[in-house]
C-alpha cells in the first residue's frame, strides 16, 4: 500500500472523498465533539530530514487525535549524523513497528524510495521539489470552506513557482477540483516549461483584478533560488502583496501563504494579518486534514 506519494492521477472523487473526511474532521473538532479512535494501537513515525513547523506538529497532532502511538524520528540527534543511511534508517524505523512514515526529504523521490524499501504506508510531507501533497489538500478544504465550493475559482500563484513543491502538488491537482491557476512571478523564478497548460504572466498588477485567489510562494533559496534573483527590495516592489495591491483586488479574494512567511517580502503585515487573509486557518485545517489522510493510509492497507 501507498499511503499518500503523489495527487498525480487522483479522480475529482477522490480528491472531494479525502476532503470531506477532512471537513468532517474540522467540524468535530471545532464542536469539540470525541473523535473516534480509529488509529488506535498503530504507531504513526514522522521522519524529517528538513526543517518544519506546521507539518511536522499538524501530523503529529493528528495522529494523537485519532489515537495513534506518534514517533518522532529526528536526523540532526539521532544516528544519521553517525553515517547512517537513509534506507537503514526507514528500515529502523519499519522494524520499530511503524504502521505509516511521514516523510519529509529534500530528494524529490525520497517518498517513493522510502516506500518500497519499508512496505508501510508512506505519507509524502514534502519531497525536493517534487509534492507536497496534503498542503495542498489544506488548501483545497481552506478555499471550499471559505467560498463554499471550488469550481471556477481562479487562483495566482505568485513568486517561487521553480522551486515550490507546493506548487507542484497544486498544479496536479487544482484543476482537477475545478480550480483555473494561474502562474505569476519573475521568468526567473517560473518553470522552464508548461505542460500543465497553465496561464503564465509575469506582471502581477495585471492579473489582480480576474483572481479569487493569491496563493503567495517564499522565496525558496535553500532549493536554488539563489541565482538571477531580484533583491528582496525589487521583488517585493513588483511581487509582494502590500495594501496598494489590496485595493486591486476584487472584493471577495482571499490571499493565502503555505507558511513559513517573510514579512516584508512576499507579503506585508497589511496582507499577512488583514481581513482577507486565509493563512491562519490554513493551519488550523492541517489538522484534520491530516487526520483524514493518515486515517485513509491506514484504512487502505492490505
Ligand atoms: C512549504 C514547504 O516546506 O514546502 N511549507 C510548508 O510545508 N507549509 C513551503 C516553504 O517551505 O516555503
Amino acid at each position: 500500500m501507498n499511503g499518500l506519494l503523489t495527487l498525480r492521477g487522483m479522480t475529482t472523487g477522490q480528491l472531494e472523498s479525502l476532503l470531506d473526511l477532512g471537513q468532517r474532521y474540522r467540524r468535530m473538532i471545532r464542536a469539540g465533539s470525541q473523535l473516534p479512535q480509529t488509529l488506535h494501537g498503530r504507531t504513526i513515525t514522522t521522519a524529517f530530514f528538513e526543517p518544519s513547523t506546521r507539518t511536522r506538529l499538524s501530523f503529529e497532532k493528528a495522529a494523537a487525535a485519532l489515537g495513534a502511538v506518534v514517533m518522532s524520528f529526528t536526523p540532526e540527534t539521532s544516528s544519521t549524523s553517525k553515517g547512517e543511511t537513509f534506507r537503514d534508517t526507514v528500515l529502523t524505523l519499519t522494524a520499530m513497528g511503524t504502521d505509516v512514515l511521514v516523510l519529509r526529504h529534500s530528494l524529490a523521490d525520497a517518498a517513493d524510495l522510502a516506500a518500497r524499501w519499508s512496505r508501510v504506508p508512506v505519507v509524502n510531507a514534502g519531497t525536493g521539489r517534487r509534492e507536497h501533497p496534503t498542503q495542498t489538500l489544506i488548501d483545497a478544504l481552506t478555499l471550499r470552506e471559505h467560498f463554499g465550493g471550488l469550481h471556477g475559482l481562479r487562483m495566482g500563484i505568485v513568486g517561487d513557482v521553480a522551486n515550490s513543491r507546493v506548487a507542484r502538488s497544486h498544479l496536479a491537482a487544482l484543476p482537477t477540483l475545478g480550480i483555473e491557476l494561474t502562474l505569476v512571478g519573475p521568468p526567473t523564478l517560473l518553470p522552464t516549461a508548461n505542460p500543465w497548460g497553465v496561464r503564465i504572466s509575469a506582471e502581477l498588477d495585471d492579473e489582480l483584478g480576474d483572481l479569487d485567489v493569491i496563493y503567495l510562494l517564499r522565496i525558496q533559496k535553500e532549493r536554488g533560488a539563489g541565482s538571477g534573483l531580484p533583491s528582496e527590495a525589487a521583488y517585493a516592489r513588483h511581487y509582494g502583496m502590500n495594501e496598494e495591491r489590496l485595493s486591486m483586488l476584487k472584493p471577495n479574494s482571499v490571499i493565502m501563504h503555505p507558511g513559513p512567511m517573510n514579512r516584508g517580502v512576499e507579503l506585508d503585515d497589511s496582507a499577512a494579518d488583514g481581513e482577507r487573509s486565509l493563512v491562519l486557518q490554513q493551519v488550523a485545517n492541517g489538522v484534520p486534514m491530516r487526520m483524514a489522510v493518515l486515517e485513509s493510509a491506514i484504512g487502505e492497507e492490505s
